[in-house]
């Protein structure tokens, strides 16, 4: 049971076809590479953090249904975080052989807090890496990691496995300059945070500037991540906070359009813990939620869905694969979002407000996707209905939190062309400090 706590903690300790392969960005192509291309032209892919370490009970149809669903968004791959969970070789067999049938890649992310062995990390690197849904640049197979500077010697890893890696690991800016073995690097830095502290600040792309230049020309892979809250209590292991995420969706994709990285992963697909999946709930089987199912994730995570969030990023991800620098939308649609007490809600939790509460905004959220202009109305609980006149493409709206139902609706041409409700009321009592966020869709 220990261990499968492990692949959860991760973000607390920090503050087409069989022979897949694509061209590594230019600079950092020797002489002898066959392809020669820039790196703005380097085709773009967009991964998402899937934590292996919480799915010991998948069966291979689970395997497939993830992947049809984040396929359908556009997402190309999943990072397989793992660890030294005894089913995680079982775990990546399944992966890999239900990757293969749908054309999707995967890559192994070895989470450093927990695999460090470097001979079970070979071998898993021998096994893993020459199936066919291996991601590969220049032919070389991409792995990644979660931290672990200096855990391992990777040079030892490729002459023990006999296989040259294209290395995006989790190292900091300050530690990737001038190192010889890394093709890459992949910040963690996906929230608004001082020292992994929470602070009352958007995010930026200070983070992502400083390891692009750090990387001198290697590639990068820029996070994208939709939310963070987390509420273990003190009794576990002190991790009860909340990054402000208010915008940080949306905010969040524009960056990743004006940034043009390499790659993209967003943090995450189902790590469920800390609030940031964007992938299916799991009513059937609660224990992927992880932990004590009395005090586990599944307190501020059932019937919280996220799915509608993967439908802003969709439109994203095209975008940032055709290199534009806004979406196009072709499909009305608005996804909302709010959490369910207003902040100052006094719960019967023996946990207290997670850190960092006070810089979240008592809003509801509407991301707008328009084909053309319209009228966008928001009525939250009994406040008033607030209007907002809305462009085409896709923007971001709020609304004073009120207690009750929310609704949100699109006029066009005084006719009602979009009308919906969350299923999940705004409410003023609470047992439990949730500040995990309920996403919904209107079409
Ligand atoms: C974050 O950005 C939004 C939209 O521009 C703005 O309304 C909000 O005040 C910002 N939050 C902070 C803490 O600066």
């Amino acid at each position: 049971m220990k261990l499968f706590f492990i692949a959860q903690i991760t973000a607390f300790l920090l503050a087409i076809g069989l022979d897949f392969t694509i061209a590594a960005p230019a600079s950092t192509h020797k002489a002898s590479s066959k392809v020669s291309k820039d790196a703005s032209d380097s085709p773009k892919m967009v991964f998402a953090h899937f934590m292996v370490g919480i799915v010991a009970s998948y069966q291979a149809a689970d395997w497939a249904n993830d992947i049809s669903l984040a396929s359908a968004s556009g997402i190309d791959g999943f990072a397989l975080n793992i660890g030294a969970d005894s089913y995680t070789e079982t775990q990546l067999t399944l992966a890999y052989n239900a990757a293969a049938s749908k054309n999707f890649k995967l890559f192994i992310s070895f989470d450093m807090t927990s695999i460090t062995d470097p001979t079970r990390i070979s071998n898993i690197i021998k096994t893993y890496t020459s199936q066919s849904a291996q991601f590969k640049v220049d032919g070389k197979p991409f792995v990644s990691t979660f931290v672990g500077y200096g855990t391992v010697d990777w040079s030892s890893i490729e002459s023990s496995s006999g296989v040259q890696l294209y290395l995006v690991p989790n190292w900091q800016a300050n530690q990737i300059q001038g190192d010889s073995t890394i093709s890459g690097a992949f910040s963690w830095i996906a929230w608004p945070s001082t020292n992994n502290q929470p602070i009352d600040s958007n995010m930026t792309t200070a983070s992502d500037e400083a390891y692009i230049s750090a990387l001198a020309g290697k590639a990068y892979m820029a996070p994208v991540s939709p939310w963070f809250f987390t509420h273990y209590g003190v009794n576990s292991w002190n991790k009860n906070w909340i990054f402000y995420s208010d915008y940080l969706w949306f905010q969040r994709w524009e960056q990743i359009l004006q940034l043009k990285p390499d790659f993209v992963e967003i943090i995450t697909w189902n790590d469920f813990s800390e609030s940031h999946y964007i992938g299916p709930l799991h009513p059937d089987n609660p224990s992927v939620y992880a932990g004590d199912p009395n005090t586990g994730a599944v307190e501020w995570v059932t019937g919280m869905p996220h799915d509608g969030w993967r439908d802003v990023a969709k439109a994203y991800i095209t975008a940032y694969k055709n290199g534009a620098s806004s979406p196009t939308v072709t499909k009305d649609e608005i996804v909302y979002y709010y959490r369910t007490i207003p902040k100052g809600t006094t719960c019967s939790d023996s946990v207290p407000q997670p850190t960092g509460y006070q810089y979240d905004e008592d809003n509801v959220y509407a991301i707008t996707m328009l084909t053309s202009p319209g009228t966008l109305t928001i009525t939250s609980g009994s406040k008033a209905a607030v209007k907002y006149s809305v462009p085409a493409g896709i923007s971001l709206w709020s609304a004073p939190m009120g207690v009750g139902t929310q609704t949100f609706a699109l006029q066009r041409n005084g006719a009602t062309v979009l009308s919906g409700s969350g299923s999940k009321q705004i409410s003023n009592t609470c047992t439990v400090y949730n500040f995990n966020a309920f996403v919904g869709t209107v079409m």
